[in-house]
């Protein structure tokens, strides 16, 4: 499967988002953080901005979910029409219900991890999911370094996948920049979400070709 970017309007000019929609044309998604102050310190935005979102958006929705009670709260973004709804392990009482409740919403089912949250008891869950998200920085801000602590653990699952022959999509989010996108690939991840270093350019289109380019030379 070739590499995907995953531009987070996380640091997209909030009063102006069809316009930077229209500046990650380019890529294959676009990520949407939900916040809402409990899970972590950071309220965003919810239902209804994405409902719109997914209305609007030349490119399919990857909502990553940082809310708590996502057995709750999930199974709505993907009534909007959203493509990927991700929600994390640590919020989530029925992960595999949660999963199979997305999945029958047409939206395809991501699980979340913190950079604490180790990856072995989910293992036996990759049946049951699209995409695992190792997250890379700590949830809730962009604008963060790298953590390169998390390699092994996207090694891991990598190599999970691969000897079961699973089709389980691999995403990195937290810190990712020309500087580290190379090592994320390295190690497996094969979907790079990135906020401030495609907004935080002046040519994102420019920024995104970059980041394909070097995830996909050094593509697991
Ligand atoms: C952080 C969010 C990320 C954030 C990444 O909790 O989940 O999606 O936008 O931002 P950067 O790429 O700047 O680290
Ligand atoms: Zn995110």
């Amino acid at each position: 499967m070739a590499v995907q970017i995953s531009p987070s309007i996380l640091s997209a000019d909030f009063a102006n988002l069809a316009a930077e929609l229209e500046r990650i044309r380019d890529a294959d998604w676009v990520h949407v953080d939900v916040m809402d102050q409990h899970f972590v310190p950071n309220l965003t935005l919810g239902l209804p901005v994405v409902e719109r979102l997914v209305q609007v958006s030349p490119l399919p929705v990857d909502v990553h979910l940082m809310i708590e009670d996502a057995d709750r709260w999930a199974p709505g973004y993907a009534e909007t029409g959203a493509s990927s709804v991700t929600f994390h392990a640590e919020a989530a009482q029925a992960p595999i219900r949660l999963a199979r409740e997305l999945r029958a919403r047409g939206a395809r089912a991501g699980l979340a991890l913190r950079p604490a949250t180790p990856v072995e008891p989910y293992l036996d869950l990759l049946d049951e999911i699209d995409m695992l998200l190792v997250m890379t920085v700590e949830p809730g801000f962009g604008g963060q370094s790298f953590l390169d602590a998390m390699l092994p653990k996207i090694a891991t699952v990598r190599r999970v996948i691969d000897d079961r022959g699973l089709d389980v999509w691999v995403q990195v989010d937290g810190g990712i920049s020309a500087d580290t996108v190379a090592r994320a690939a390295d190690a497996g991840a094969n979907v790079m979400v990135a906020g401030s270093a495609v907004y935080g350019s002046q040519d994102a289109g420019a920024r995104i070709a970059e980041l394909r380019d070097l995830a996909t030379r050094h593509r697991h």
